[in-house]
């Protein structure tokens, strides 16, 4: 079996094939994010315009890569929202095209269900049910799986992702874009006890998230102290952020597996990428007697592979369709 998996809901234009649930020959990314930092954040235009330039020059590396050609390729997934509607639209032409051309079946994938569906791609099996906390740029969700095709929508952020609130934290300590791994890397040097920026947890029994006001009493923090031209201290406020962010996502987390006690804890988005929430999340499993399970390397943040997998899970459920699809911008479960 082979399923191409097409990628490109924002700044990635990305291709994978895989030949079944969890095992890719190829997983090709390129990014446009160099020509966004200059603007602290990612501009649709020419995100969309730099998939268009690139796309088939990227098919192109993901077959060659594989050692497979067009003729060999069994079903094609693609991400069809959410993200930026002119970026789908790039990818879905293309897997349209395909479809069409080749004759082969089409999968339509929820970007949010390929995050997280990353962690079922590690060799040891997830053990079902499961809570899923999906945190990226764009979401910030706890679900709860009984079946990878059964999901239900546990909370949600109400405001801003966690991975945004990383986003407009580095760009109001000048950092740059995007804020994730520069905070990482600065909070290492810094206090995480030494600023107690507040902790929203929202009424009793609420599993959303809410990680706007953080953002703002860093934003005031700072203003505070420039306002009276005091140094501030960058490392202890990206260990402090970081701190208030995972006592959040961790809280949260606990109280969705003590109300729905899962065999296992399953993460995806970008912001797993952090080593200190990594190992925080691994603590609270322990310390709860779940499993808890990652995305393998490299499959953190936005990727084709994810997508081509979950074609590939989908495919051999019989889920392929030729059944018409657009871009969704909003799409999430439910
Ligand atoms: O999943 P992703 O690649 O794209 C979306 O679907 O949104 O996530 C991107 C987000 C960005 O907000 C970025 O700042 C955050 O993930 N991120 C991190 C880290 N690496 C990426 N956040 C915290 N720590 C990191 N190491
Ligand atoms: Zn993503």
């Amino acid at each position: 079996m082979k399923i191409l998996g097409i990628e490109t809901s924002c700044d990635e234009t990305a291709i994978a094939v895989a030949v079944d649930k969890k095992h890719l020959l190829s997983n090709i990314i390129v990014s446009s994010l160099h020509l966004h930092k200059r603007y602290g954040g990612v501009v649709p235009e020419i995100a969309c315009r730099h998939h268009t330039e690139l796309i088939n020059i990227i098919l192109d590396k993901a077959l060659k890569k594989a050692k497979v050609s067009l003729g060999d390729i069994d079903a094609v997934s693609v991400t069809r929202g959410p993200g930026l509607v002119g970026s789908l639209l790039v990818g879905i032409s293309l897997a349209k095209a395909l479809s069409y051309s080749l004759k082969i079946p089409i999968i339509a994938i929820n970007h949010l269900h390929a995050h997280l569906y990353s962690p079922f791609m590690n060799e040891d099996e997830v053990k079902l049910p499961a809570v899923g906390l999906i945190v990226s740029g764009g979401h910030s969700s706890l679900v709860y799986i009984k079946d990878i095709e059964k999901i239900e929508l546990l909370g949600q952020t109400r405001d801003d992702a966690c991975g945004e609130a990383f986003d407009k934290v580095a760009k109001i300590l000048d950092l740059g874009f995007p804020g994730g791994p520069v905070i990482e890397k600065t909070a290492r040097k810094g206090n995480p006890e030494k600023i107690e920026f507040p902790r929203t947890y929202l009424k009793k029994g609420s599993l959303d998230f809410s990680f706007s006001g953080i953002k703002t009493a860093v934003l005031y923090y700072v203003d505070g102290l420039k306002k009276k031209k005091e140094r501030v201290n960058i490392p202890d406020v990206c260990a402090g952020f970081q701190a208030a962010c995972f006592d959040m996502l961790l809280k949260k987390t606990e109280d969705a597996i003590i109300r729905k006690r899962p065999k296992s804890i399953v993460i995806g988005g970008g912001v797993s990428a952090n080593s200190l929430l990594r190992q925080r999340l691994k603590g609270l499993a322990d310390s709860l007697g779940v499993d808890i399970f990652f995305p393998p390397k490299g499959m953190h943040t936005d990727n084709a592979g994810m997508v081509a997998a979950l074609g590939a899970y989908l495919y051999q459920r019989g889920k392929a369709t030729r059944e018409n699809f657009s871009a969704e911008a909003g799409l999430n479960f439910n």
